[in-house]
């Protein structure tokens, strides 16, 4: 109570001036709520991480600053990005980790404990890095990164699975991950050490748990090396995994 009255008149008082810049990383316009300044230093972007939390990300493509409703459809690109069109096939385990299963999540800026998920939640479309509170739970059985999209406890469960394309987006280096009833048939997860990893034999990788997230969030497998030659609107990342009760932020 006593922040968001102090927010206000914060705002309030900047309202009178010129609006200033934003730092790399510290939060840009875009959020519901957020009243604050919208503009990126130039060479950055301001990124979308969820509705109520926008980021300068450097390298970035500025984005709309919009507000965007509940859950957006994302806009399809020239480069063909996966579009999220799919319906849920299930109503998603809940915020308490099933037997078996782990969350998985990047552990670095700009991405720090945002939690693997489908966009839209436990439904066909591109896999997304998310907030804590909608963290999908997974496995990896048999080369096959399963979701596990049923509701908690219920029997049978209901399950999606990491489709790899071997169409390549963006940097002509990445790979989309989209969710499918029917099981990936390109290559195989693994996890390796803490680590997320995808492999196929005719394909050599610097890096086997590179992975980028790049506009709306979504996530590409990245066939090139880690932290070189990053493509614009896109954020290398590791992906983890863990086993604590809860998804924490
Ligand atoms: C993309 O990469 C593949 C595999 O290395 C290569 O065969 C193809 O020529 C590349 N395409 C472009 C446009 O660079």
């Amino acid at each position: 109570m006593h922040h968001s009255t102090f927010s206000a008149t914060f705002v309030a008082l900047l309202a009178g001036t010129a609006s200033a810049v934003v730092k790399d990383w510290g939060q840009c316009g875009g959020g519901q709520g957020w009243s604050g300044d919208s503009e990126c230093a130039s060479g950055s972007g301001c990124i979308k991480i969820n509705d109520y939390y926008s980021q300068c990300q450097p390298g970035a493509a500025p984005a709309n600053l919009q507000p965007e409703p509940q859950q957006p459809p994302l806009p399809a690109s020239s480069t063909g990005t996966p579009t999220a069109t799919g319906t849920p096939a299930g109503t998603g385990p809940g915020k308490e980790l099933q037997s078996g299963y782990y969350w998985v999540r990047a552990v670095a800026a700009p991405n720090f404990h945002k939690y693997m998920q489908s966009n839209p939640l436990y439904a066909t479309g591109p896999a997304v890095l998310g907030d804590y509170t909608t963290a999908g739970q997974f496995q990896v059985v048999d080369g096959q990164l399963v979701q596990l999209v049923s509701g908690p406890g219920e029997k049978p469960e209901k399950h999606l699975y990491g489709i790899v394309s071997e169409e390549r987006f963006i940097n002509n280096n990445s790979l989309s991950v989209t969710w499918s009833t029917t099981k990936n048939s390109y290559g195989k997860f693994a996890w390796n050490g803490d680590g997320l990893t995808w492999s196929v034999a005719d394909i050599t990788r610097p890096n086997a748990a590179a992975w980028y997230v790049c506009t709306g969030q979504q996530m590409y497998i990245n066939l090139g090396n880690y932290l070189y030659q990053t493509p614009s609107g896109c954020a290398d990342q590791t992906i983890h995994y863990y086993n604590d009760k809860h998804a924490n932020n």
